[in-house]
């Protein structure tokens, strides 16, 4: 194991520390946070905010399947002079927001690396699909699959290599990081499920996925470093301090499903994790993902995110981007750097003996394994010109060579008939939290009235920004803002939607949309001759990149909108299109009859929600996050000041260790408002016969899993079935629909304490019509049950009864079962 390694040579790299080793107090944490002592010390095993040093860097191999790309990327790599195999780790300006440059001789054409996780932002005609919180709160493994298969062909049709998609960090610890919507959820399991049959399918359609951003960027506070004008530096990126068990069993485990998939890539992220940043911290790269998870692939760094040159590439990084300074420092100022670091120090480093050739050669065999073994040699699309005067990110004038891009001026649609995919996934996403006195499906009702400014259209230009949100006042949510953006070739619109479906029943719709007049009106002398049969209530709340939420409520006073409408008509209809959590004090109120959580639905937005409150569709989704009475009821905040001026004083300490969403409130007997897990249906549904069985003989479940070669993924044994759950579930309503059976595991006492009282780790969606009754199985992998034991450095399976719970939500279990792995 790396960090046995790592022990062994620990007080010969003290004494020369490279920046990923170098450890600092914390401002608040002086007395505990660190002492040099060996890692293995048990000392500091309950300490963290230091990183320890892991070296070498380690070797790809081609394991995982990739042994026929690996030997072509090796003999690509045997072709190539020293300074291509730097041109090769570092980008420059060119058409995309990523670039490597071509080299002709070889018939390589370039890397064109395109952003993001919801649609490739800068290119037109393609489409905005539903945010990944939208996907999350479907739960469905189906339309995670589907939604990105269809992006990849976007992406490959356009001829971008890379998808800088999906994302897992943040992955949810704080309700209010601004990039929780990009990424799916604060459970690991769900976002794993999630990460994986992303990359699947963009990885289907032949592009490289990059799993990002590796690891715990739980904030975009202070998320880079800040300098002085005169260019001295002010303060280090936040580091998030979290400790070794936190960090497998939470934020690393969606990226061990990456890279257990075979993601192409992993992207670094900008702050710094336990002291050190995370593009150049050995442990996390060297460690933790290249010798743990046994990962194949390269890591890219975020734009602008590396800080380091030798130390870096010791460190594992094997490509930086955007690889130059050469941008318009107006578009994101925060990222504004001095220096490059790669590119031609590559060549410097290699050749003065500071990197070792060999260790250049991996970075870029690490590169072009991925693009061999999805074939990205063969016919792929070339660079669809319209990247390259829309890329305001560097500008045709800021290329430093000149690109070989046919500069034709013909449209290159990619949208093919993803828009009714996009409907459907976002339809079937949507979650309904309240529907009392039968309020929904709407059954031709004579008269709607639409309220709020989340209704129409969008008043100020595309959404898909980083600026000012003051503009967004008017208009429906479809998409966040930042990188993780779309640039929306069309919006429908809630209000054009629903009146084209009114019109069907000659129902009379109106519309107030200014949030303020009804907020601040009498309900009924807004009307005009009587007052609705439905009052839908569009409400919204925004979140981006750079910065963080400020606040749970809706936006633009939402609640006193509801107030408002609530008071005076008795069948008001909630519909939000959201970030993610947002605190709902109307939702008990006794005319608010249904409540529809929607998130942030893609460009088709008006016709899914159209669709579900029309009962065209049955709403299926469930929530992918827990929604708390009060703002306060929730931990582990962002840290959002910091009283004192050391240079590394901003510091996040992940106290609450495994205790973020239902683990946090299941643990301390929290009421909530709305569970982890939860959403209705229009019909109901019954379970029974819960069967458990185990795959393996009687005794033969050892603590340890057997020490087998590391593959993509880290130990095999971690991924392999030891039990089966099936159960029936039955439709006993009326109609056709779908719902979720979720299983959740209590482990036994044995287990470490702070291990949460229950943990998802099984769901499968599935569709009955009325009175059908069909059986659904979970697979239980011997990673489901182990926790990551701090002291042997490996997963173990505690021994005692572990009790398997199944139910439609984490806190409506239905059954159980025990199993008792390793007797006590
Ligand atoms: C910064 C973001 O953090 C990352 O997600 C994105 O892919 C890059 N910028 C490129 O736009």
């Amino acid at each position: 194991m790396a960090t046995v390694a790592a022990t062994a040579l620990w007080s010969l790299l003290l004494l020369a520390a490279p920046i990923d080793a170098q450890v600092y107090m914390g401002a608040d944490r002086s007395a505990d946070a660190f002492t040099w002592v060996q890692p293995l010390n048990t000392t500091i095993l309950g300490q963290y905010g230091h990183s320890e040093p892991v070296y070498p860097s380690p070797s790809s191999t081609g394991a995982g399947g990739w042994a026929e790309a690996f030997e072509k990327a090796q003999a690509f790599v045997a072709e190539l002079t020293l300074t291509e195999k730097s041109d090769m780790v570092t980008g420059v300006p060119g058409p995309c927001i990523g670039n490597i440059y071509p080299i002709p001789r070889l018939n390589f054409s370039g890397i064109c690396l395109q952003d993001g996780p919801v649609s490739l932002r800068i290119v037109d005609y393609v489409s905005v699909f539903p945010s990944g919180v939208t996907v999350a709160a479907s739960w469905d493994k189906t339309v995670m699959y589907e939604r990105n298969l269809a992006m990849g062909r976007e992406f490959r049709a356009k001829g971008a290599h890379v998808a800088l998609a999906p994302s897992a960090g943040p992955m949810g610890r704080c309700v209010y990081s601004g990039r929780n919507w990009e990424g799916f959820s604060p459970d690991p399991y769900l976002s794993g499920v999630a990460m994986e049959l992303g990359i699947r399918g963009l990885q289907d359609a032949g592009v490289q996925a990059v799993a990002k951003h590796f690891v715990a960027n739980e904030q975009e506070i202070m998320r880079n470093p800040v300098y002085y004008t005169n260019g001295t530096l002010q303060y280090e990126a936040i580091s998030a301090n979290v400790d070794d068990r936190t960090l497998h069993e939470l934020y690393m485990w969606p990226f061990a499903n990456a890279v257990h998939e075979g993601v192409s890539s992993v992207m670094c992220s900008y702050q710094r994790a336990n002291g050190s940043y995370s593009c150049q911290n050995s442990k996390l790269l060297n460690g933790l993902l290249k010798d743990e998870l046994g990962f194949q692939g390269y890591v890219v760094s975020d734009w602008y995110a590396l800080h380091a040159g030798v130390d870096a590439v010791n460190a594992g990084m094997d490509m930086d981007m955007p690889g130059t300074t050469r941008y318009n420092r107006s578009y994101v100022p925060e990222l504004a750097r001095m220096t490059s670091l790669f590119g031609g120090n590559i060549t410097t480093m290699v050749s003065n003996g500071s990197v070792a050739e060999a260790r250049l050669n991996d970075m870029v065999t690490r590169i072009m394994t991925p693009y061999f073994h999805l074939r990205q040699d063969e016919d792929y699309p070339t660079v669809d010109p319209s990247s390259v005067f829309l890329n305001t990110f560097s500008n045709q004038s800021s290329w430093l060579r000149p690109w070989n891009i046919t500069q034709d001026t013909s449209i290159r649609d990619a949208r093919d008939n993803h828009a009714e995919i996009i409907r459907r996934h976002a339809a079937e996403s949507t979650v309904l939290l309240k529907n009392i006195n039968n309020a929904l499906p709407l059954k031709a009702p004579r008269y709607i009235g639409i309220f709020g400014n989340d209704a129409g259209e969008i008043q100020n230009g595309p959404i898909n920004r980083f600026g000012s949100d003051e503009s967004l006042e008017y208009g429906t949510y479809a998409v966040g803002g930042g990188s993780g953006s779309g640039r929306l070739t069309y919006l429908v619109t809630p209000q054009e939607a629903l009146k084209a479906r009114a019109q069907q029943d000659g129902t009379v719709v109106e519309s107030w949309l200014n949030n303020t007049l009804v907020a601040t009106s009498d309900a009924t002398t807004l009307w005009s001759y009587r007052g609705p049969d439905v009052c839908l209530v569009f409400l919204k709340s925004w979140a981006r990149e750079v910065i963080d939420r400020e606040s749970l409520e809706l936006d633009w006073d939402g609640n006193a909108v509801v107030e408002s409408v609530a008071s005076s008509c008795n069948n008001t209809i909630v519909i939000t299109h959201s970030a993610g959590v947002n605190v709902l004090p109307f939702a008990d109120h006794p005319n608010v009859t249904a409540i529809l959580l929607a998130h942030y639905p893609g460009q088709e937005s008006g016709n899914s929600i159209t669709d579900v409150l029309y009962g065209d569709v049955n709403p299926s989704g469930r929530l992918p996050y827990t929604i708390a009475y009060n703002e306060s009821d929730y931990n582990a905040p962002i840290v959002t000041n910091i009283q004192t001026t050391g240079v590394e004083d901003w510091q996040s300490w992940f106290d609450e260790r495994l205790e973020i969403d239902y683990r946090y409130f299941d643990a301390n007997n929290i009421s909530v408002q709305y569970e982890f897990g939860y959403g209705l249906s229009y019909t109901s549904f019954d379970m029974s016969d819960l069967i458990v069985e185990s795959t393996q003989q009687s005794g033969a479940i050892q603590q340890f899993p057997a020490a087998t070669p590391v593959t993509p993924g880290g130990n095999p044994e971690l991924w392999q079935t030891l039990y089966t759950a099936s159960i029936a579930v039955s439709n006993t309503g009326l109609s056709r629909g779908s719902t979720v059976p979720q299983l959740y595991i209590s482990f036994p006492d044995s287990a470490p304490s702070g291990t949460p009282p229950r943990q998802l780790r099984g769901f499968e969606k599935v569709e009955l019509a009325p009175g059908e009754r069909r059986t659904v199985t979970f697979e239980i992998m011997r990673r489901d049950i182990s926790y990551w034991d701090v002291f042997s450095q490996e997963w173990a399976v505690p021994s005692g009864d572990f009790i398997f719970h199944v139910g439609f939500s984490s806190r409506d279990l239905v059954a159980s079962a025990t199993v008792t792995p390793i007797a006590a």
